[in-house]
């Protein structure tokens, strides 16, 4: 089935106002690039200006998190339905900082996921083992668990993004073989959990995708985009890793 790819960046704790420029250099280059959607989360202060800054391109824009509740007295915390109501279409729920810094369960997630599709937000779904689970070879098992736990039911409409912990941030990468046997698994997943269209979901690989690396990455089977961090932050490295899809 054909997939259409998905290039998302995820700022992080990174980006003023002033970090514009660099969104709009990321639409003008996005124009060029007709073979893949395209996704900016910024941190939250910057969604509606960014959505608006993006607004009417191939760009989209979502955020980084979201509470599960739809509004509340919940200090500190963002709702799907407000990053809606700022511009954005997307938001990433369950990102490996959210769980490491948050502790955030698999169920956490999952409620999340939920806030996002009753918001009416395309849910970023992100699972990832630890370098320790891999090491004692438990990261298929690992990955397994978080999807199970993390997907609402009979979700049809996310994306999931795979994103060793080991290989964020860090320059370290699996290897193509280790993507395509992870993606793989995570594609036979879903389609066993009865998601009918897990042949459509989109899997995305994330963790230290850079331009030198972003073609043996990104073209393993099942590797449907990419989720970038720190190269993300730059629109020349961004689009440089989304020419793969030239
Ligand atoms: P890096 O690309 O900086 O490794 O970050 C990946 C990531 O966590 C994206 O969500």
């Amino acid at each position: 089935m054909a997939r259409r790819p998905l290039v998302a960046g995820n700022w992080k704790m990174n980006g003023l106002k002033a970090s514009a420029a660099e969104l709009t250099k990321i639409v003008a280059g996005a124009s060029s690039l007709p073979n893949a959607d395209f996704l900016i989360c910024p941190p939250a202060t910057l969604v509606a200006q960014f959505a608006a800054l993006a607004k009417g391109s191939r760009v989209a824009i979502g955020g980084q998190d979201c509470r599960a509740e739809p509004s509340g007295a919940f200090t500190g915390d963002i709702a799907a339905e407000m990053l809606k109501d700022a511009g954005a279409s997307a938001v990433i729920v369950g990102h490996s900082e959210r769980r490491r810094y948050h502790g955030e369960t698999d169920a956490a997630v999952r409620a999340k996921a939920q806030a996002a599709r009753r918001a009416g937000l395309l849910a970023v779904v992100c699972v990832g083992e630890s370098r320790a689970e891999r090491d004692a070879g438990q990261a298929l098992a690992a990955v397994g668990k978080q999807l199970d736990g993390s997907l609402p039911d009979g979700e049809t409409d996310c994306v999931v993004a795979y994103e060793p912990v080991w290989a964020i941030g860090t320059g370290v990468t699996p290897t193509q073989d280790d993507v395509i046997a992870m993606h793989g698994f995570i594609r036979e997943r879903l389609v066993a959990r009865g998601v009918a269209s897990g042949q459509g979901v989109r899997i995305l690989y994330g963790g230290s995708v850079k331009p030198a690396n972003a073609r043996e990455l990104l073209t393993a089977a099942n590797v449907d985009g990419a989720l970038i961090g720190g190269a993300s932050l730059k629109a020349d490295d961004f689009l440089a890793i989304a020419a793969v899809y030239r």
